[in-house]
C-alpha cells in the first residue's frame, strides 16, 4: 500500500522505516526542513537503535523518503497516518494545533483527489477527538464527506523509545478504532506479516485504551515506588518485595481484580490498606497513591447509590449482602454500607442473599452485622419474592449464578458487578449463557 505518514519525530520516523521495511511504499511528512535533510540523507531525525539502517534500506529500495508539504501526495497514496505531537496545557487541556495543521493540508490535498484515501490517527487522544474534531477539520478543508469519500480510523501506537522498533514488530496488539469497515480493514491490511492480535473496536475505545494503558504503566510504577518508599525507614529490600510480589501471576500480574464493578471489602482488603498508610504515616511516609484507594472505593458505593435514586424508589431490593458470592463475610462489605446511606435517604430496602443465615451467624462476622445494620432481621428476606414484591428496581450486588432462574418479574435491575443497568430479560439471558458456558 502507498502511506503518507505526517510527522517525522519518535512515532512518524519508526512508523515510516518500519512500514517500509514491511514492503509498502512510504512518503514521510514533516514540516521540519533540517529532519527532512537529515532522513533523505539515510540518519534518523531522531536517537533510536537501528533505526539508520533501516531509513537506508528503505531509501535504496526507492519506498522510502521524505517531503516538507505532503498536498501533492494525498492523490498518490491509499493511507495517510497521522503521527504528530499532542502535548497538554499546562491545565491538562489537549493541543490539537498540530493534528489541525495536518488535517488542514489533508483537508486541500483530499479536495483535488479523486481516489479513496484513509485518514489513520496514530497520535494519542482522549476520546471523542477524533470524531468530533478532527472528523469536522477534515470534512471542512477538503470538502468531502467522511465515510463516504475517505474513510476515518484510529491506530495507537505502542511503542517505546528505544525499543521501537523490536515493539513495532512484535506489538503486545494492534488496536484499530474504526469509522466504518472499510477504513478499519484498510488498517488491518497495512500490518500484514505483523505476528499480534488485531482487535477492531469503536473509535472512542481505541482512543481510550492508548491512554489507559500510560495510565496503569504510570500507575505501576508510582504504586512500585510507594512500597519502595515504605521499605527505606522498615530497613527492609524493597526489590525483594516487589520481585515476590510480581511471582505471583495468579492474582498480581494478571488480569485478576482489573475489571470495573462495585466497590471492594470483606476482612482483608479495607483494614490492610489502613494499617498500611498508618504505619506509613507513622514512618514519615507519604503513600498518595495508596492512600487515594479507601476515598476511590467510598466514590464507588457513592456512584450506586445515585445510580439507584435515578429510579426516585420507595423500595429497593437488594440481591447479594456479603461482599462476594459464596460467603457469609459480612465484614466490611460494601453493600452495607450502601443499605445504611439508602435507609438514611428514607428508602424502604428489602434483601435477599442464600449465603447469609442470620440464625447460623455467630462471632465477629454477627457482631459487625447487628451493630451496622441493627435493622436487618427485618429487612433481610429468605423468599426472592418478597424482597422484589413492591420494588421499583433491583440491585444485583454480586454474581447472579443461582438466582438468575428465580427472577421472573419485570423490574430494572442495576448490576453493580458491572455497574450497568440492564432490563430482566437481558440479564437472564445473558445469565443463561454464562450457565451454559459453566457447563
Ligand atoms: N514518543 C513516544 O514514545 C510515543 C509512543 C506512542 C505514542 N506517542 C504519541 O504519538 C504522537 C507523536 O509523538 P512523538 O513523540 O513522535 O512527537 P514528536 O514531537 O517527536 O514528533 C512530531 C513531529 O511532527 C511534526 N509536525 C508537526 N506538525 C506537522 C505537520 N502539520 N505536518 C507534518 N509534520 C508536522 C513536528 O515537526 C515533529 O517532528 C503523540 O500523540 C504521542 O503522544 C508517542
Amino acid at each position: 500500500m502507498r502511506i503518507l505518514v505526517w510527522g517525522l519525530g519518535y512515532v512518524g520516523t519508526v512508523v515510516s522505516a518500519c512500514f517500509a521495511e514491511l514492503g509498502h511504499e512510504v512518503i514521510g511528512v514533516e514540516t521540519n526542513p533540517e529532519k527532512v535533510a537529515v532522513f533523505n540523507s539515510g540518519r534518523s531525525p531522531i536517537k533510536e537503535p537501528d533505526l539508520d539502517e533501516l531509513i537506508q534500506q528503505g531509501l535504496s529500495a526507492g519506498r522510502l523518503r521524505a517531503v516538507t508539504s505532503g498536498v501533492e501526495h494525498v492523490a498518490w497514496a491509499d493511507v495517510s497516518m497521522i503521527c504528530v505531537g499532542t502535548p497538554s496545557a499546562p491545565d491538562g487541556s489537549p493541543v490539537l494545533d498540530y493534528i489541525e495543521s495536518v488535517a488542514r493540508e489533508l483537508g486541500k490535498g483530499l479536495r483535488k483527489s479523486d481516489r479513496f484515501h484513509t485518514v489513520v490517527l496514530r497520535s494519542t487522544v482522549f476520546p471523542h477527538v477524533t470524531r468530533t474534531q478532527l472528523l469536522p477539520w477534515l470534512e471542512q478543508y477538503s470538502r468531502k464527506t467522511c465515510g463516504a469519500d475517505f474513510g476515518l480510523a484510529i491506530n495507537p501506537e505502542f511503542l517505546r523509545e528505544t525499543t521501537a522498533i523490536k515493539d513495532f514488530y512484535a506489538p503486545p496488539y494492534t488496536v484499530i478504532g474504526e469509522l466504518d469497515a472499510r477504513s478499519g480493514q484498510q488498517v488491518a491490511d497495512l500490518y500484514q506479516g505483523i505476528e499480534a492480535p488485531i482487535y477492531r473496536i469503536g473509535i472512542e475505545e481505541a482512543e481510550l485504551i492508548k491512554v489507559v494503558n500510560n495510565c496503569f504503566h504510570a500507575l505501576k510504577i508510582g504504586f512500585a515506588n510507594e512500597i519502595g518508599r515504605l521499605c527505606g525507614p522498615l530497613s527492609l529490600d524493597a526489590n525483594v518485595v516487589m520481585d515476590i510480589v510480581c511471582a505471583d501471576t495468579k492474582l498480581n500480574i494478571s488480569t485478576a481484580y482489573l475489571h470495573p464493578g462495585f466497590a471492594f471489602g470483606g476482612s482483608c482488603l479495607p483494614k490492610d490498606l489502613r494499617s498500611l498508610t498508618f504505619n506509613a504515616r507513622r514512618l514519615g511516609r507519604t503513600l498518595p497513591i495508596l492512600e487515594a484507594v479507601l476515598p476511590s472505593n467510598e466514590l464507588q458505593i457513592e456512584a450506586a447509590r445515585l445510580k439507584i435514586h435515578e429510579y426516585n424508589p420507595r423500595k429497593v431490593a437488594i440481591l447479594g449482602l456479603s461482599f462476594k458470592t459464596g460467603t457469609d463475610d459480612l465484614r466490611e462489605s460494601p453493600v452495607i454500607s450502601l443499605i445504611r446511606q439508602l435507609w438514611e435517604d428514607g428508602v424502604e430496602l428489602a434483601v435477599y442473599d442464600p449465603d447469609v443465615e442470620l440464625d447460623r451467624m455467630v462471632g465477629a462476622n454477627c457482631a459487625y452485622l447487628e451493630r451496622q445494620l441493627p435493622q436487618i432481621p427485618q429487612i433481610l428476606k429468605t423468599d426472592l419474592n418478597e424482597v422484589l414484591q413492591g420494588a421499583q428496581v433491583a440491585v444485583l450486588t454480586k454474581d447472579l449464578n443461582g438466582l438468575s432462574d428465580r427472577l421472573h418479574n419485570k423490574l430494572p435491575i442495576i448490576d453493580l458487578a458491572h455497574m450497568t443497568v440492564t432490563p430482566v430479560a437481558e440479564v437472564l439471558s445473558r445469565a443463561i449463557v454464562e450457565d451454559s458456558y459453566a457447563a
